[in-house]
């Protein structure tokens, strides 16, 4: 068993918190069983106090609103968007204060070839922002850049094209220096839909976004701020939420099958999930479909992931999407209960549905990126920078006037990420989609089982993950751990790609 002793603070490191304890954690990370010493948690850790808000359940599942095109013109998708406070009531009498796009978690849906324009204006009151485009390829100056902030009160217009086969669930957040993690657990963030020409998902089987994010509230409803524990895992809430519901309930017919897309828009919640009396089947990944479709029984969808699957609803009764535990290593006391969560219900009637079309074998061809130039490495670790917790890449913490690696447009890399972390981080690269090769650990390798488009990819500690990546844009981009917390803590780099 691997044990190691921190000695712990965040003083001088954390950029949104004021906490200064020193805490010495004994952390057990393969077993999972946390033995502390010297632990004084003081109000530095997670809330998990009496008094917890209670947020109904069972509601039918709401859809996300959706942003209206604005532009008469064929091929062009123009709109408005606002980051501003609002307030939202998730427990019964309890208003609580949020930041919302539009006054919620809007979607946008376009096509591939469409040019896209979004007028964008910053109504937080006292803070930055950007709005960064998820996975998109979009030009480096459009994709909400911390090294490009927009004033609170200040308005940005984005502008790009979007290629033909970039059709993909994506997602947007935003990304100011320091402030990301706040404003996404706040309740910042949206779902960027490209559709394809012709999609070859039978439209009989709907297309269902499920949005999940995770929520903390103090007894007053209010969101509280981040503490130590925070900083140090991710922000894990009290309750994960589906479109902003807690376990809403869709109903279906027997026999019927569903499009899900499935989006990890939380902060730093690993989710193991399988679905109970239904079976699933993978169609798609980050960066859109599969080649085939693959039968799984469970799956998991590290923060800022996405899927697709079709769902088949065969027995009568309720089918619910559930979580199961996920060791990923937790630092420290107040290691969430993972397991046994209901975050979704299905209830299946009696009646059969009419007869559904069958899913196709074949979805597309990924074509596989050639033999690289060239490999770069890029290795994770938290380790002591005096009296606190540094999480880096390459021993340097994020510097937006540094530039860390410098890459060629066209240029197909070979990169290996090396987890010497006794977390997982999920590793994300902006501005383009990669290709997994393989993952290593205790030297074995294992082979990636398909051929798919990533833009984040889980890096288990103590393993190595490589993949195949191309730039095709020149501009900075940022590639990052996406758990928010490590990512505003200095967990980022910046990649210069020159034509
Ligand atoms: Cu969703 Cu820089 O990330
Ligand atoms: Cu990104
Ligand atoms: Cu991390």
């Amino acid at each position: 068993m691997h044990r190691r002793t921190f000695l712990t603070g965040i003083a001088g490191l954390a950029v949104t918190s004021s906490v200064t304890a020193l805490v010495a954690i004994e952390k057990s990370n393969s077993a999972g069983n946390m033995n502390m010493a010297g632990m004084d948690m003081g109000d530095a850790g997670s809330p998990r106090a009496e008094g917890m808000p209670v947020l109904p359940e069972g509601q039918p599942l709401r859809e996300l609103p959706r942003l209206a095109n604005q532009s008469g013109e064929a091929g062009l998708f123009r709109t408005s968007l606002a980051a501003e406070p609002a307030t939202l009531r998730f427990a019964e009498g309890l208003d609580t204060p949020v930041l919302l796009y539009n006054r919620g978690n809007p979607v946008i849906e376009a096509r591939e070839g469409d040019r896209i324009e979004i007028d964008f204006t910053n109504g937080i009151p006292d803070q930055p922002t950007t709005v960064h485009w998820h996975g998109m390829p979009v030009p480096a100056e459009q994709d909400g850049n911390p090294m490009a902030p927009v004033a609170a009160g200040a308005s940005q217009r984005f502008t790009f094209d979007l290629p033909q086969a970039s059709a993909a669930p994506y997602w947007f957040h935003p990304h100011p220096h320091g402030h990301t993690a706040e404003q996404v657990y706040r309740g910042l963030a949206g779902i960027f839909l490209v559709k394809p020409k012709n999609d070859p998902i039978p439209a009989e089987y709907g297309d269902t976004i499920l949005m999940l994010t995770d929520l903390r509230l103090a007894a007053d409803g209010s969101i509280p701020e981040n503490g130590m524990m925070d900083h140090m895992n991710g922000r894990v809430g009290d309750h994960v939420l589906v479109n902003g519901q807690k376990n809403p309930v869709l109903a279906v017919a027997k026999g019927e099958k569903r499009r899900l897309r499935l989006f990890n828009a939380t902060n730093a919640r690993f989710l193991r999930l399988s679905f109970e009396n239904a079976s699933m089947v993978l169609i798609g990944t980050d960066g859109g479909l599969l080649e085939a479709p693959l039968a799984l029984d469970e799956l998991l969808l590290a923060p800022a992931e996405r899927v697709e699957l079709v769902v088949a609803f065969d027995q009568p009764g309720s089918a619910r999407l559930t979580t199961l535990d996920y060791e990923r290593g937790w630092m420290g006391p107040g290691k969430p209960d993972e397991a046994g969560m209901s975050l979704f219900t299905v209830n299946v009637s009696d009646k059969p549905a009419p007869v559904m079309p069958v899913l196709p074998a074949r979805l597309r061809q990924i074509a596989p990126l050639p033999t690289p130039v060239k490999t770069r490495r890029f290795v994770l670790t938290e380790s002591m920078s005096g009296m606190s917790m540094a999480f880096q890449i390459n021993g340097a913490s994020f510097d937006m006037n540094r530039i860390d690696e410098v890459m060629k447009t066209g240029d197909v890399e070979l990169w290996e990420i090396v987890n010497k972390a006794d977390m997982d981080h999920p590793f994300h690269v902006h501005g383009t989609q990669f290709q997994i090769v393989e993952y290593e650990k205790d030297g074995k390798i294992t082979k990636a089982p398909y051929r798919s488009w990533k833009d984040t990819v889980n890096v288990v500690s103590g393993q190595t993950v490589r993949f195949l990546i191309r730039q095709d844009m020149p501009g900075q981009r940022m590639y990052h751990c996406h758990i928010l917390e490590h990512e505003d803590l200095g967990m980022m780099g910046l990649l210069e790609v020159r034509a």
